[in-house]
């Protein structure tokens, strides 16, 4: 074959090449139509005006393009008040990496189509009115970074594959209708991993273990559901932490029980631990809540919202070693018994202190007069006894102070 043969076949090719990009191209532009023509509100007519075939789909609003192929890389049309179903041409944007249709008031199922965007890295669809179930076929897209899609009122069960995506970062779930469990091996593909939001009404199970071994996480929800269980050990682990939100799990009955891990001190970058709202224990041989103790070494720590559990032990003098960071410590309604430590006026940059609803006696510290930033104090319903320190007339920022139901003396 000669040189000029060669040449012309390439030639071929290459405008065989560009011809089938070209389809492709034309393609996402039919699937856009496809996705227009099913909003079907579009109250600021973004879409309606802005998407019109006279045009390069590439210059739409909400599009951008890849560079050689002029084919859709991008779909952002986040916050712009559409309604509607999301059409399943959408699975024909074959190159698509990013899906962000988030705060709209999108309705009806996620097209099992999206499985085939193999190159999608990012799905959002959180606060919209998705229902049904998450397709399955998410749970193939080997690229996928960020899966948000809260709020929404999507039911059943989370494919369990989801957990396989090693690429993932960031999932979040919450404030849906979803069921079923975790998987017990849930991080064992999962080595990037920062962010996990499941606060799903999850009907029963347990907090997997494996948790601790997502190393890189920084904020873990996994309140308003129902585990039952122990919080494993292991989430002691997780020394980048820094939010842990266990709370309102089975509400109605004996669910988290068993007692919090002593080793929650490991977690030197928590800002944020809420357990409330469980049915958790102190260790009936000691004394005092040492699990606040416990939490000397987080250095970070604002807040902490303990209420409505069942501890049934006395507040630690340690509490005075807190770190000055600590904020809010919300601890009403979980059996606190004995009297309020001096050393809790050496949380100086407290907000809000609430331990009503316990069992606490002896009298109220003049040390509380120490906590000037204090927005909110509450000390109602317990058995406290005496008179009102003086000293609480320094709290010039409070707001709400209630000492109401005790055996206070005039
Ligand atoms: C065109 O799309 C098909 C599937 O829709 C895909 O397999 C193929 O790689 C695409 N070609 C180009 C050049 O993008
Ligand atoms: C659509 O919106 C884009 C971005 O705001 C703008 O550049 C383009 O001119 C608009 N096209 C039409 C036809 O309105
Ligand atoms: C999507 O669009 C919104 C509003 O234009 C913008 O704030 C946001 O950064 C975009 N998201 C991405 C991932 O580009
Ligand atoms: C999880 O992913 C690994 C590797 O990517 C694969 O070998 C394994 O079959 C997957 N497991 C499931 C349950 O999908
Ligand atoms: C959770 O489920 C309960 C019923 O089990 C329902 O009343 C509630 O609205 C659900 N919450 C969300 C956020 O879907
Ligand atoms: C994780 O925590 C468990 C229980 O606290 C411990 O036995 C294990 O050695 C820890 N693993 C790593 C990798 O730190
Ligand atoms: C809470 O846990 C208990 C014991 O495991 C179970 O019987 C009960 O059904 C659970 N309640 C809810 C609302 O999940
Ligand atoms: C508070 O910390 C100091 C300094 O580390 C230590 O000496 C003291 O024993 C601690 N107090 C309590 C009650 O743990
Ligand atoms: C902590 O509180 C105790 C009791 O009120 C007090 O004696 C001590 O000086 C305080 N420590 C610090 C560091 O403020």
């Amino acid at each position: 074959m000669g040189k000029n043969a060669i040449f012309t076949l390439l030639a071929i090719l290459y405008l065989l090449i560009n011809i089938v990009a070209s389809l492709n191209s034309s393609n996402d532009e039919y699937a856009l139509l496809a996705f227009k023509s099913q909003i079907t509100s579009d109250p600021n007519k973004i879409l309606a005006k802005n998407w019109s075939q006279g045009t390069s789909f590439c210059n739409w609003i909400g599009i951008t393009c890849d560079r050689g192929h002029l084919r859709v890389k991008g779909l952002n049309l986040t916050y712009m008040g559409l309604g509607g179903t999301v059409a399943k041409e959408i699975g024909e944007l074959s190159l698509l990496r990013s899906l962000i249709i988030s705060n709209n008031n999108f309705h009806g199922f996620i097209p099992n189509e999206i499985g085939k965007l193999s190159q999608l890295q990012e799905i959002e669809m959180q606060y919209n009115k998705l229902t049904g179930s998450i397709p399955p076929s998410i749970g193939f897209l080997e690229n996928l970074q960020k899966l948000t899609i809260s709020h929404n009122g999507l039911t059943g069960n989370i494919p369990k594959r989801i957990f396989n995506l090693s690429s993932l970062i960031e999932v979040s779930f919450g404030n849906n209708g979803l069921s079923g469990s975790l998987p017990m091996d849930i991080c064992y593909n999962l080595p990037k991993l920062e962010r996990l939001r499941i606060s799903v009404n999850q009907t029963n199970g347990n907090i997997p273990p494996s948790l601790g071994t997502c190393t890189n996480h920084e904020i873990l929800s996994l309140s308003n559901n129902h585990f039952s269980g122990r919080i494993p050990m292991e989430i002691g682990n997780l020394s980048r932490l820094q939010v842990l939100h266990l709370g309102s799990n089975n509400l109605t009955a004996n669910s988290f029980s068993g007692r919090l891990p002593m080793n929650l001190g490991n977690l030197q970058n928590l800002q944020k631990l809420s357990f409330e709202y469980n049915q958790l224990t102190n260790d009936p041989s000691m004394l005092e809540l040492d699990f606040l103790t416990s939490l000397q070494n987080c250095r970070k720590l604002k807040s902490i919202m303990m209420g409505i559990n069942s501890f049934n032990g006395m507040l630690p003098k340690s509490l005075g070693n807190l770190s000055a960071s600590v904020e809010i410590l919300s601890a009403d309604n979980c059996g606190i018994k004995g009297i309020i430590p001096n050393e809790i006026g050496n949380m100086s940059n407290l907000i809000v202190l609430r331990i009503e609803g316990n069992e606490l006696t002896g009298t109220i510290p003049g040390t509380l007069g120490q906590l000037r930033k204090l927005q909110k104090l509450r000390l109602d319903v317990n058995k406290l006894e005496g008179s009102v320190p003086v000293n609480l007339c320094n709290l010039v920022n409070l707001y709400l102070l209630d000492l109401g139901n005790n055996q206070l003396s005039q």
